[in-house]
């Protein structure tokens, strides 16, 4: 079998296409602009060009976009003030402060100071809670791409037996509750797991969120299975020296027995800025009531 090729970067052009819409009729009939604000300390090289990539999409969707950049050595509660500011500024409607922060800031501190309403990262303990009760909730971007990715190719996951390989807050544990919501049968895979290999060969859905290149090979999966591929990875070509990205699964081997499978790059990666843009309209309706 040779997998069909999820194009993450067409759907995201798409889901970007319909916010835009919904942004244009909110500014004309409403008067209102929805406002993202995101927040960068430091000058960690990946975080600026994800930070660059939101800005002009937040832009391109009709949006007003506040970048923050601030200096590695800010403290805590410079962080704490600025995002203080951002909570009462009725401009902004969204705050995102780009993840990993140096060392001398407690990122689950910052967290839990953005007003949950805000919250478009979805990472607030209220929202967290809100998902895993079943309630309307903000839900973090990359597990809400994989879970469109996900409908748009199956349709109703009901009882569909998935497996999510990785626990982080940001991915694996937002994605398990997102499939349970969806009411599969979910298996949350992670470093301690035992025949790992034989977990996921079960998996009718696979989310792999581990950050090891190259990690699940095609004999782990499932004939027929649809892979999702969270990871990106910055390797070095033997060959050539130059960088490039591959994500946790080996591609050419996970394709030849998945019925469906997402590339690296131009998978899951385009899906986290439309959701993100999409989670700020959906904050600023419901901020407008
Ligand atoms: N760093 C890597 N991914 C993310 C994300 O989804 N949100 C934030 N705030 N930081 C990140």
């Amino acid at each position: 079998m040779t997998a069909e090729i999820i194009d993450g970067k067409a759907f995201a052009a798409r889901i970007r296409g319909e916010v835009a819409g919904q942004v244009a009729a909110l500014r004309r009939d409403h008067g209102i602009v929805p406002g993202l604000a995101v927040v960068l300390v430091g000058e960690d090289p990946a975080s600026q060009v994800y930070v660059r990539n939101k800005h002009k999409q937040t832009v391109e969707a009709g949006m007003e976009s506040f970048e923050h950049r601030l200096p590695v050595e800010t403290s805590e509660e410079e962080l704490l003030a600025l995002v203080a500011r951002l909570n009462a500024d009725p401009a902004v409607h969204g705050i995102l402060v780009q993840l990993p922060l140096p060392a001398q800031i407690d990122a689950d501190k910052v967290i839990a100071a953005i007003d949950p309403a805000k919250d478009v990262d979805g990472f607030h303990i209220s929202n967290v809670g809100l998902l895993a009760t079943g309630q309307k909730a903000l839900v973090p971007c990359t597990p809400l791409g994989c879970l469109m990715m996900l409908r748009d190719r199956l349709g109703s996951l009901s009882g569909r037996e998935a497996v999510v390989i990785g626990r982080s807050n940001i991915v694996g544990k937002p994605m398990a509750q997102l499939l349970l919501r969806d009411s599969c049968t979910v298996t949350v895979a992670h470093s301690r797991t035992r025949d790992l290999a034989e977990v996921v060969r079960r998996a009718e859905i696979v989310v792999a969120a581990v950050g090891r290149p190259g990690m699940v090979t095609g004999d782990w999966i499932r004939p027929g299975a649809t892979v999702i591929d969270v990871g990106i990875n910055r390797i070095e070509d033997a060959e050539t020296g130059k960088t490039r990205l591959v994500g946790d699964c080996d591609f050419e081997s996970c394709a030849a027995v998945a019925g469906a499978i997402t590339p690296v790059p131009g998978g899951v990666g385009p899906m986290t800025i439309a959701c993100l843009l999409a989670n700020t309209l959906t904050a600023t309706c419901r901020a407008a009531g």
